[in-house]
């Protein structure tokens, strides 16, 4: 996730508010940051690694005295938080100035033929194909909205770009898919960000771009048509009334909800990975005799349920091991058969950086899965892959735990096709069911966020609560434990339901809430029996299952509902949503706040 602003003026002051709108999106990205702008018929660019406080120090933004100006901050996906790689990114002749969120999917076949035809590339970034394609659509006589129109309808994936060239230097050009862009009518020119706050002191008149819209911003005017057809598109302003503080949290109460809600949008962009990365990794694994995941917290509950990925998909064992314990419980096995996967949202955790130092010195390779291009573990792993879901400020780990299964399932995936362990068939369907999945996720969310509140207001006053799952959703329920405990502070308990007889059962007496993790898999009949022995000793159910199963309902005293047909080795995506909105509401009723619980940072760097 990157922050994007534009801003066509009448006056000369476009970068200074550029560069306020920039410090207004910091959130969504700040590893590097750049504007441009045309002064005199010339591009000016100036951009730089670093927080964007410190880079405007070194260079000034301020600078750039111009009336049309576009600036990026960003969070690194494809290439180094460097220099180079920050955008604005630029065309051979310096005419054509871009910065862009989102992921391109196809851009190194794209590079590799604009390379072929004579283009110079600077940086490693996917965006860079768009300012040559773009100088592409000039060389065959277009203006610049259609030489935009020809390189966009050449790339594929997500993205939200705002353009400038100085042969149209009356424009903005913003182009919206998959990723957010708004733009904003103001009494002194026109506006365009990735999101609303950033360009909120400037005017409350918003229009959002919908998915395949183009649009062209002049200081006076605006006009929004369809890529597909360039039909014109008629839609009024809303008029946004949010305080500054709402504003920061794009209308949500508190960062953990709208991370939450994000879901949808990270997920897909969980499904845009690079093939290369991922059959790199999958043949490190592959090589491996003993393969561990080390992960710690929410991570670590991603790496127990990719064990059953891997173990189902690729029919290879996979250890997942907390991070802290690795070294004392596994450390005289670690050689240079060993494969550690190391799975940290930062990048920077402490116990996992720990453990990944003890494997590299006795030989292992060390890969990793990361949210953070430029942390500690990328420059340690042989080789990474970035989950893409975007800076996350709640101190709960939300829309990073969803897109690290999505990611851990397309590993499992992809090893299990390099070691031949299933049919063409079984492959495309299980491709099918994962790309279905961020529909599914933005129906949980709109179907049972008000069901989840009616449950908080009833369990309210509870001092206990005890979660279970089996198979994968071992890991469901371990991780729905770990957001209710952190945030609501309520004691609770979570283990694979098959050990209740074991011990715990002992604690059920009247009353006692247990959420049971209940998809339609090879489980259901299994925990079924849970719940039986567990209402026959007077506990309350609250089952997560799956639409119209009557028999849980019937046996529930409360059920949540999920769509049907998701694969069972993908429910703890869309099943954990209700459980993150169980702890985000049950916090926000007992009157503390979800983003910054007590005792917690959201990255541990410390022994
Ligand atoms: O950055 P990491 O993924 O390595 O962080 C690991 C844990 O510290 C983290 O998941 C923690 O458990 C969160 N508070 C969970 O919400």
């Amino acid at each position: 996730m990157c922050g994007i602003v534009g801003c066509i003026l009448a006056e000369k002051s476009a970068s200074k508010k550029a560069f306020e709108s920039l410090l207004r999106l910091k959130y969504r990205g700040y590893d590097s940051a750049g504007m441009a702008g045309i002064e005199d018929g010339k591009l000016v660019v100036k951009k730089d690694a670093g927080k964007l406080e410190e880079i405007n120090q070194r260079i000034n933004f301020l600078e750039i005295t111009s009336n049309i100006v576009i600036g990026h901050t960003r969070w690194a996906t494809h290439g180094a938080p460097t220099r180079e790689n920050a955008h604005p990114h630029i065309d051979c002749n310096g005419e054509v100035a871009v910065v862009h969120n989102g992921v391109i999917e196809n851009f190194q076949e794209l590079k590799d033929e604009l390379i072929e035809s004579g283009h110079k590339f600077r940086s490693r970034t996917d965006t860079e194909v768009v300012p040559h394609l773009v100088e592409e659509g000039f060389k065959k006589g277009y203006d610049l909205f259609n030489s935009v129109l020809y390189a966009v309808k050449r790339i594929k994936g997500s993205y939200a770009l705002a353009i400038i060239s100085t042969r149209e230097p009356d424009k903005i050009i913003c182009v919206c898919n998959e990723s957010p862009l708004i733009i904003g009518i103001g009494v002194d020119g026109m506006y365009c960000a990735s999101d609303i706050p950033a360009i909120l002191p400037y005017t409350n008149k918003i229009i959002s771009l919908k998915n395949g819209e183009i649009a062209v911003l002049r200081h006076d005017s605006y006009i929004i048509r369809r890529i597909l057809d360039g039909s014109p598109v008629t839609r009024s302003p809303q008029i946004i009334d949010w305080s500054p503080d709402v504003a920061m949290k794009q209308g949500y109460p508190h960062f953990m909800l709208k991370e939450i809600h994000e879901q949808p949008q990270s997920l897909r962009n969980g499904l845009r990975l690079q093939e290369k990365y991922l059959d790199l990794i999958s043949l490190f694994m592959d090589r491996g005799k003993k393969i561990f995941i080390v992960a710690a917290g929410t991570s670590y509950h991603a790496g127990v349920a990719a064990s059953y990925m891997f173990s189902k998909l690729a029919k290879v064992h996979v250890h997942p091991v907390v991070a802290s314990e690795f070294i004392e419980n596994y450390g005289d096995a670690i050689d240079i058969d060993t494969v550690v996967l190391a799975v940290s949202q930062s990048g920077e955790t402490y116990d996992t950086l720990k453990a990944v130092d003890y494997a590299r010195m006795r030989a292992a390779t060390v890969i990793g899965i990361t949210n953070t291009l430029g942390s500690t573990l990328t420059r340690v792993s042989r080789a990474y892959i970035l989950q893409q879901a975007g800076p996350e400020i709640g101190v709960a780990a939300t829309k990073t735990f969803t897109s690290q299964l999505i990611v851990l399932a397309q590993i499992a995936l992809r090893l299990s096709k390099m070691r031949g362990k299933l049919s063409q068939d079984e492959i495309d369907e299980f491709k099918s069911k994962l790309h279905e999945i961020p529909d599914i996720v933005d129906e949980v969310i709109k179907s049972s966020e008000s069901r989840v509140k009616e449950i908080v207001n009833k369990y309210r006053d509870e001092n206990l609560f005890i979660f279970i799952g089996r198979g994968i959703s071992t890991a469901t329920a371990l991780e729905g434990r770990l957001k209710l405990l952190e945030i609501s502070y309520i004691p609770s308990i979570a283990y694979p339901a098959g050990e209740s007889k074991h011990g715990p059962i002992a604690i059920i007496e009247e009353g006692v809430p247990v959420i049971v993790i209940a998809p339609n898999d090879s489980t259901r009949k299994d925990i079924i029996g849970n719940i039986m022995e567990m209402k026959a000793r007077g506990a309350r159910i609250i089952s997560i299952c799956e639409a119209g199963d009557r028999e849980i309902a019937e046996l529930s005293d409360d059920i949540i509902e999920i769509p049907r047909g998701v694969h069972e080795l993908l429910t703890p995506i869309p099943y954990v949503i209700p459980l993150q909105l169980f702890a985000y509401y049950m916090a926000v009723e007992k009157g503390f706040n979800p983003d910054e619980p007590r005792n917690l940072a959201k990255s541990v760097t410390v022994p």
